[in-house]
């Protein structure tokens, strides 16, 4: 880290500004003589070489300055990058502490911006303190309406995105009960099915009993169940193809052999892996009068152990999505804390995934060993759900949605990338503008990536970037490894 760069300012001599000069500024024509001599009192004249930084961004605005000569420009830090907002000359601009006649609300102001002299250049300086008393001594009124200002301004924003908040909630909330309501089916189908396989079982177990088989014939069907589960649970997936020849071989043999209900146990002899080799084991095991019982008594095996794992699968994916719920809502942790950016992207996906469809292609470029950030977990999850949002918009319902993840010096980067037809080059600058939707009205509230900028770049010190042409679209997250001095 090189030292910061210090500020260059220094007195002028004489340091005093007379009634005159001081009413030439745009700003104190109209006072009094009293006024004027009261603020030439309470100001100095300072300047700063060409080049010199005048004042830092983000440091304690303690003064208020007024440009008398030179050209000065106003830059922010935006990522690793400055950018200039402002570049004047005009005689009586100013800047700094403006803000100081605001009630302090507990909130230490900072500078918004830094300020450099491109040349020489001469400054009317206040302190912040003084400038603030002598604002709400001599305008009372006018303070109270700037501060309804200031105040109205700041509510407003926190509504917008409560408001957004509340509508992504519900969309959410939408989705989640409908990718919910599927497993949970599911589960219950599977369910009664199983209650009439394992009625099935148990009648047939009565029947083997009756038929007063041996001992050794009962052990015998009891170890080949044990492993035909065993086989199906290794069983490869067939293509469409192979299960249907499959089941013609099978449905053949036990055809041939007049088992009850050939046709109906074929499929399932199929999907669980079972050959004619399998079969024919069986055949050579019980006795010939026992053979329908025995194929019968496997079926059913293999059946309830195939609706036993779908319930697994079903509630499983229940608690998955309730897991990723609660991750993504952040239901049960603190508001600031270390966090791999991984698991809020992933349980962003899982709440996103009715939206995406089957026609996305989700391909994830994780760097697992990338370090934690400092964060706030559930406004970021907001940052993945607005862009991963546009890039399934923007693709409409077919493409690939690219997640990558890498380091770059002291900053963990996330892209989101879409095969989309991108954003033209004259729409780049204005997408993070609050309101600005190229979206049918209803569709798009156009504050998605505006909230989303706010929340890294002043949330998390970080920064968001678009990178796109037609057919590759990205947006770049770069989040800092180290927390901002000032969160
Ligand atoms: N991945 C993308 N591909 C193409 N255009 C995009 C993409 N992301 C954003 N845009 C453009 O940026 C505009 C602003 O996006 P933003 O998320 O702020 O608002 P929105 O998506 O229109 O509405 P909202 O997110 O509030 O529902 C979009 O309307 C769209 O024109
Ligand atoms: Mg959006």
């Amino acid at each position: 880290m090189t030292e910061p760069e210090a500020v260059r300012l220094v007195p002028c001599e004489p340091g005093r500004l007379t009634n005159d000069e001081l009413r030439s500024l745009f700003l104190f024509e109209k006072l009094s003589d009293d006024q004027l001599t009261w603020i030439g009192e309470h100001g100095c004249t300072m300047r700063v070489p060409a080049g010199g930084l005048v004042l830092r961004e983000g440091d304690p605005a303690d003064q208020f300055f007024m440009l008398l000569s030179g050209t000065i420009s106003l830059t922010r830090r935006v990522g690793d990058d400055d950018v200039q907002t402002v570049r004047t000359e005009q005689r009586g601009v100013y800047m700094g502490a403006t803000q100081a006649y605001l009630r302090d609300d507990g909130v230490p102001r900072t500078y918004q911006a830094s300020m450099r002299a491109l040349d020489d250049a001469e400054f009317f300086v206040m302190p912040a303190a003084d400038f603030g008393h002598m604002m709400r001594d001599w305008f009372p009124m006018a303070i109270h309406l700037l501060e309804g200002l200031a105040l109205g301004m700041r509510e407003r924003q926190a509504v917008v995105s409560e408001r957004q908040r509340l509508a992504a909630l519900g969309a959410l909330s939408a989705g989640l009960m409908h990718e919910l309501n599927n497993p949970a089916a599911a589960a219950s189908r599977a369910t009664s099915a199983l209650r009439q396989r394992v009625a099935g079982m148990r009648h047939k177990l009565g029947m083997l009993a009756a038929g007063k088989v041996a001992p050794a014939q009962l052990n015998a069907l009891v170890e080949l169940q044990e492993e035909v589960i065993e086989r199906a649970a290794k069983a490869p997936e067939l293509t469409a193809m192979q299960a249907a020849d499959r089941e013609d071989e099978l449905g053949d043999w036990m055809d041939e052999r007049q088992i009850t209900g050939a046709w109906d146990l074929a499929p399932v002899f199929a999907q669980g892996g079972i050959d004619l080799d399998c079969l024919t084991a069986i055949e050579r095991k019980v006795d010939p009068g026992l053979l329908d019982q025995a194929v019968h008594w496997i079926g059913y095996a293999m059946e309830t152990e195939q609706l036993m794992s779908d319930i697994e699968d079903a509630t499983g994916r229940v608690s998955s999505l309730v897991s990723a719920a609660k991750q993504y809502s952040q239901m049960d942790r603190a508001a600031h804390q270390w966090i791999d950016v991984h698991a809020g992207i992933d349980s962003t996906l899982v709440m996103l995934n009715h939206k995406i469809g089957d026609g996305i292609t989700v391909v994830k470029h994780y760097d697992r060993a990338l370090p934690q950030v400092p964060a706030h977990p559930a406004e970021l999850n907001q940052v993945w759900t607005n862009l991963i949002d546009n890039a399934v918009q923007a693709m409409n319902g077919a493409g690939t949605l690219t997640i990558s993840t890498y380091a770059d010096d002291d900053h963990v980067v996330v892209s989101v990338g879409d095969t989309g037809p991108g954003v033209p080059e004259n729409l780049r600058k204005r997408v993070f503008e609050p309101f600005f939707t190229t979206k049918p009205v209803g569709q798009g509230t156009g504050l998605g990536l505006d909230i989303s900028y706010r929340i890294v770049v002043n949330g998390h010190g970080g920064d968001i970037r678009l990178e796109s042409q037609p057919g590759d679209t990205r947006f770049l997250v770069r989040l800092p490894v180290t927390e901002p001095p000032s969160a």
